[in-house]
């Protein structure tokens, strides 16, 4: 059978992404149950992380199961071991593997030789586990996502971006991007969304993407593994979230930024520091969507734990 692997928004069914959010908010109320008691993750990285790194840890930690976080830089591939040898091995220790990785095809031929699910905890094409705290942050708020309106202002071409379109077809919220024209959304992403009849409104605009939106969402202007940083200081500066922009919103509009924040670029201490931001729930939500999106992948009858909670 195939594993439960959760690489890519567009790949997991819109239920089982709300089943997701169901099991998120059950364990956010409870800590007792323990489903994945004797169980092992192995959290592998190419890249720095903080939130995603710990937040799978803490949630490991509240499901009973034991994780084991290491960096490539440890492992044998950093002599020459290849990715798919690693993949074998590491499945045959873990129970499911998260991953963040700087080149998304070859996470997605390691899911492939890997008998147990594979979880992407970042590559340059996605940040799928960010999104769906994401989403839980919204739900917080408004209680329902469908209908309303979110703009994204900023780099449009990095992961966020690309899972922010995923997320707003699920979960059917109007999505409108503005970007600078090099830095625009992925062009194959948008087209995805149109073919299931879904259009995200991209400009360069960022007053026009904010207005009247109850939420605005930024993302760093440089991504791991970016490399031309001067290029993109000089597009992005005139794409920063500040308080004018937010006075554009909705009166009761939020920020979220996925974090970790370069204050001063892509957003201004004002904002993020100011009662709009939800920035800090947005993090902690991560602990409680991991326990989703873990109990999802390797449980074998999830509606039974969401059953228990
Ligand atoms: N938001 C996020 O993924 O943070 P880290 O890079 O610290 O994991
Ligand atoms: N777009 C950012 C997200 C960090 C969580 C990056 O890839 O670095």
């Amino acid at each position: 059978m195939t594993p439960r692997h959760f690489i890519s928004l567009d790949q997991v069914h819109p239920d089982d992404l709300q089943l997701i959010l169901n099991l998120a908010a059950g364990f956010e109320g409870s800590t007792t149950l323990q489903p994945l008691t004797g169980k092992m993750i192995v959290f592998f990285t190419q890249a720095p992380t903080t939130r995603t790194r710990l937040s799978f840890a803490a949630a490991a930690t509240r499901l009973g199961a034991q994780i084991v976080s290491f960096a490539e830089s440890e492992s044998q591939i950093s002599r020459g071991e290849s990715l798919i040898d690693s993949a074998r091995v590491i499945a045959g220790y873990a129970d499911a593997i998260v991953m963040r990785w700087r080149d998304h095809a070859a996470l997605c031929a390691f899911a492939n030789a890997s008998h147990v699910p594979v979880i992407n905890g970042l590559t340059p094409e996605g940040h799928p586990t960010q999104l769906m705290a994401d989403i839980k942050t919204l739900i917080d708020h408004w209680a329902d996502v469908r209908g309303q309106s979110v703009a994204f202002v900023g780099d449009g071409s990095c992961n966020m971006v690309s899972s922010w379109i995923h997320a707003a077809v699920a979960f059917g919220f109007e999505l409108h991007i503005a970007s600078p024209p090099a830095y625009q959304p992925v062009p194959e992403v948008l087209a995805w969304a149109k073919s299931k009849g879904h259009e995200i409104i991209v400009s360069d605009d960022p007053s026009k993407a904010c207005t009247g939106a109850r939420a605005i969402v930024t993302d760093t202007w440089v991504s791991i593994g970016d490399q031309d940083v001067d290029a993109r200081r000089r597009a992005l500066a005139p794409f920063q979230v500040n308080e004018a922009l937010m006075a554009r919103a909705a009166k009761d509009a939020i920020f979220l930024h996925c974090l970790p924040a370069h204050r001063g670029e892509e957003v201004t201490d004002d904002v993020i520091d100011s009662p709009a931001s939800v920035v800090w729930q947005e993090a902690k939500n991560r602990i409680y969507v991991n326990c989703g999106i873990l109990v999802y992948a390797l449980c074998d009858s999830p509606h039974e734990i969401l059953a228990q909670l």
